[in-house]
C-alpha cells in the first residue's frame, strides 16, 4: 500500500480525497490510496517525522500548513522559494521538495481563454494572493494592481512583487481587464451573498473567483450578467490537483471528468 493524503486544520471539508482516490481508481493504481490528516501546526513536526514509517509518498497541504512546512523540507522548488508557500510535498531520491501547484492551478484556465490580457486588479494580500501575483508575474502582464482591506498589506505584497498597491477604498479606480478575488467575501458560512466588487464593470473582460464554495458566488453571478467570462474556483482546484498527482504518479486525469465528479459534491 503507498499512502497520500492532505494535511491541514480544518480539513473535513477538503474534496482532495475524492479527487485523487477517483483518478487513481480511473488509472487503475490499486495499491494508491489518498486519506485526508487533520494536522495543527503545532503538530506538524511530528507528523512529518513519521512520513517514511507509514510509506506515504506525497502530501497536498492547506491552511494553514502552507508556510510552515517549508521548515521540515530538504528542497525547494524555485517558485516555492519565491511565493514562500508550498501546496504539494513529494518524495525524491534525495528527499521530500516543496512545490507550488497553485501557480498552475491559478494561470491554466486563465490561459486555456487564449487571451491576450495586458492589465489585471487583484483583490486580497493573503497566502492565496501570493501564488496569484507571481502566476500573473509570469504571465508577463503588464499593469498589476492590488488592492486589500488592510493597506499595508498590500503595500507590503506589492513591493515585494513589484506591482502597483491601491487602497481598498480606490479599487474601483481602476478599470483592469481581469478581476481576482482572492478574499473570502463570498465564501460559504457568514460571508456568503457578500463580494469585494459591487460596483459597474466598466473595461473588465473576466472575473476570476478563487472561491468554489458555492461554484457560484454573487462576484460572479453580477459579472455574468454584465456579459463578462468568469472562472470559479473549482477551475484553480482541479488544475493544481491535476499537476499534484502528475508529480505523484507522472500521470494525468482527465479534467473534464474531475469537474464533472466534484460538481457532484459541491
Ligand atoms: P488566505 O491565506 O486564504 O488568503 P487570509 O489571510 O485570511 O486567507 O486572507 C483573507 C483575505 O480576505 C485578506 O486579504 C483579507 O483582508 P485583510 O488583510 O484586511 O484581513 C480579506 N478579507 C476578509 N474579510 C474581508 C472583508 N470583510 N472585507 C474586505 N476584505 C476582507
Amino acid at each position: 500500500m503507498e499512502l497520500y493524503g492532505v494535511i491541514g486544520s480544518p480539513i473535513k471539508h477538503s474534496l482532495s480525497p475524492v479527487l485523487h482516490n477517483w483518478a487513481f481508481h480511473y488509472l487503475g493504481y490499486r495499491e494508491k490510496t489518498y486519506c485526508s490528516w487533520e494536522v495543527k501546526k503545532e503538530e506538524l513536526k511530528t507528523f512529518l517525522s513519521h512520513l517514511d514509517l507509514y510509506q506515504i509518498k506525497g502530501l497536498s497541504v492547506t491552511i494553514p500548513l502552507k508556510e510552515a512546512v517549508l521548515n521540515h523540507v530538504q528542497a525547494q522548488s524555485e517558485r516555492v522559494k519565491e511565493i514562500k508557500a508550498a501546496n504539494t510535498l513529494f518524495k525524491t531520491s534525495r528527499g521530500w521538495k516543496a512545490e507550488n501547484t497553485d501557480v498552475y492551478g491559478f494561470l491554466k484556465p486563465l490561459k486555456d481563454l487564449n487571451l491576450d490580457l495586458s492589465s489585471a486588479l487583484v483583490l486580497g494580500a493573503g497566502g492565496a494572493s501570493r501564488a496569484v501575483v507571481y502566476g500573473l508575474k509570469l504571465l508577463g502582464l503588464k499593469e498589476i494592481y492590488l488592492s486589500n482591506r488592510t493597506y499595508s498589506k498590500a503595500e507590503k505584497l506589492a513591493q515585494e512583487f513589484d506591482l502597483i498597491s491601491l487602497r481598498w477604498e480606490e479599487r474601483k479606480k481602476v478599470e483592469a481587464e481581469l478581476i481576482v478575488n482572492t478574499t473570502s467575501l463570498g465564501l460559504k458560512g457568514d460571508k456568503e451573498g457578500l463580494t469585494p466588487w459591487d460596483y459597474p464593470f466598466k473595461n473588465t473582460k473576466i472575473a476570476y473567483d478563487l472561491i468554489y464554495t458555492p461554484l457560484q458566488t454573487r462576484f460572479l453571478a453580477q459579472a455574468k450578467k454584465a456579459g463578462l467570462i468568469t472562472l470559479s474556483g473549482l477551475n484553480m482546484f482541479v488544475y493544481q490537483g491535476l499537476e499534484q498527482f502528475r508529480l505523484f504518479t507522472g500521470q494525468e486525469f482527465p479534467v473534464a471528468k474531475a469537474m464533472l465528479l466534484l460538481r457532484q459534491y459541491l
